[in-house]
Formats: structure tokens, sequence, C-alpha cells
């Protein structure tokens, strides 16, 4: 049998995203309850960062702990990945020895190289393209405030990057309407947005993109590996920061969600993200527990 990776929503059928969901909530009850359950005694997960982490770090590492294994961080400046050793070689060599890779990097190919060889699920814990475990948590966090996301309306102020990309997956598979806001230039991928039909639209100012919309949701202008862009950024998304006009536009009970870390006063105000619209906390946190669902699926 081939074996499963996670490296973007459209892995998983959107039965299975559902049933990950419902899954990651129980899992989340039994921890409050402080319920031992370890389901993955003695696996090891390997956790491969080509760029920085809080959250995802923590969030893979506990949930491994919890579950009975336990969790190596492979950093390129003290393995072979960051002197050049093939992809294809390391995937090889790694997944003979732990049971799951968990990689962070840069060009999404990287990734679907290592995956190729690897004789072990390889998850996606963000690349340039894509950070569909964030969605998880979202998603998550979205069905504990909100019930289903069926039908409902998103609007993701900002840049057209990883996270953008895979909420326009999220719309697909979770069936929502999602409606885009993003300076000339800053676009997603012309072809996902294609292939998502319907469930996507372009609406280029963000007051009109955020009528009757039920999640606001954005990210930082400059993205990791971005950072010498950022005063170029600053300039072209000035009047996409989600602020309390653009709440006020939005459905009165909507809320708010950003996957961290945030800079207040950029693409996001002080008051929006510090307010009673905004759930990030949650958010962050489901990280933990919509990962141990996703781990649970590819190991047990
Ligand atoms: N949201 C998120 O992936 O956070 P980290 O970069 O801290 O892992
Ligand atoms: N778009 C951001 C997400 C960070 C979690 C980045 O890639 O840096």
């Amino acid at each position: 049998m081939s074996v499963r990776h996670f490296l973007t929503l459209t892995d998983f059928s959107s039965q299975e995203l559902k049933a990950l969901i419902q899954r990651a909530i129980e899992l989340k009850a039994m921890q409050k309850k402080k319920e031992i359950y370890e389901p993955l005694k003695n696996q090891v997960l390997g956790m491969v960062f080509e760029k920085s982490s809080t959250r995802t770090r923590v969030s893979f590492e506990t949930g491994m702990i919890q579950f009975g294994g336990s969790a190596i961080f492979l950093s390129p400046r003290d393995t072979q990945l960051g002197r050049g050793e093939p992809i294809e070689d390391s995937a090889r060599v790694l997944s003979r020895m732990v049971d799951a890779i968990m990689i962070r990097t840069f060009e999404h190919e990287k990734i679907e190289l290592f995956a190729k060889y690897s004789s072990v699920p390889v998850i996606n814990a963000l690349t340039d393209r894509f950070h569909p475990c964030q969605l998880l948590a979202d998603m998550q966090t979205w069905f504990e405030h909100c019930g289903d996301i069926a039908g409902k309306t998103a609007t993701w102020i900002g840049d057209g990057n990883n996270m953008c990309h895979s909420y326009i997956n999220a719309a697909r598979q979770f069936d929502f309407k999602l409606n885009i806001a993003t300076p000339e230039g800053y676009e997603p991928d012309a072809d996902l947005v294609k292939i998502a039909g319907d469930h996507v639209e372009m609406i280029s100012d963000p007051v009109n993109a955020s009528r009757n919309s039920d999640l606001i949701v954005t990210d930082v202008w400059a993205s990791m590996g971005q950072e010498e862009e950022q005063k170029k950024r600053e300039e072209a998304f000035r009047g996409y920061q989600v602020n309390d006009n653009i709440m006020g536009i939005a459905n009165s009970d909507a809320i708010f969600m950003h996957c961290l870390p945030a800079h207040r006063g950029e693409e996001v105000s002080a008051d929006v993200i510090d307010g009673q619209q905004s759930v990030v906390w949650d958010e962050a946190e489901n990280r933990l527990h919509a990962q141990k669902a996703l781990l649970e699926i590819l190991l047990k």
C-alpha cells in the first residue's frame, strides 16, 4: 500500500477532513479532562524546520508527547540537509528511522520530492505555497464557534500567499464561499482560483469583499523569506488592514482569524485582534488538537 502524505488539503477527501475536525474536537475534550490516550507509543516524528516557528513546532512536539511518542527537531544548520545532501537521499534515510516526517520549507516542489522518496507519511508544516495544517486548526475553530461552515462566506484580506492558497482549497473542501481582496500584483495563483470555481470570488476592494461575510481572515504582508520586501509591501498593502471599519461592514456576528504571528498596526489593528470578535487564541491552541487528529489518521 502506498504511503499517505498530507501536503495540501486536497490530499484528503472532504468527508475525511470533516471527520478529522470532529476528531480534533473530541481529542481536545479528552485532553482537557487530562485523559491519558497514547496511541502512538514509541513512535517518532522527525520535524524538519528550514524556517522559524513557534506554534507549529510546539504543537507537533507536544502532540507527539501527549500521544506517548516523541519528536526530533531537525534544522538545516546542524544536519546534512543544510550542506546539500540530496533531498531524495535525506528522505530515504530519515524515513527508515522515524515514523512520520513534518517539513517546513520554502519551495513546495521540495516537499513533493521528499514525499516521493519517503517510505513514511510526510506532513506539510508550511511551504511558500501552502499551509494546510493551519487550515485544520482554522476549520476546527470555526466549527467550535459557529457550527458547519458550508454555505457561509469568508473574506481573505491581504496577500495572496500560502495561507490564502490553503483557504482557497478549504473553500472547495468545506464548501464555503471565499471573497479575496488583494492589492494588484499580489493575487493568489490564478490556476488555484480557477479550479475553485464559484467557491472563490476576487473582489479587490476590501470593504466590498467584507460585505455579508461571516469570517474575516488575514495574514502578514511579508511572509518568511520576503523580509527584504517589507517596505515595498507596506506601501502596496496600505488600505488592506483589517480594522473596526472592516469588521463593521462584515456580518455583526462575524469572527476574525489570523494564523499568527501578527503585526498589529499593519495587516490588523490592535482593536480587532484583541477585540471581542477575534478567536485567534483558540485558533492557535487548535493547532495542537487538529494536528493530533492528523497524526492519528496517518500513523495509527
Ligand atoms: N501559524 C504558524 O504556523 O505559526 P508558527 O510560524 O509560529 O509555527
Ligand atoms: N504567510 C506566513 C505564515 C506564517 C505562519 C509565512 O509564510 O510567513
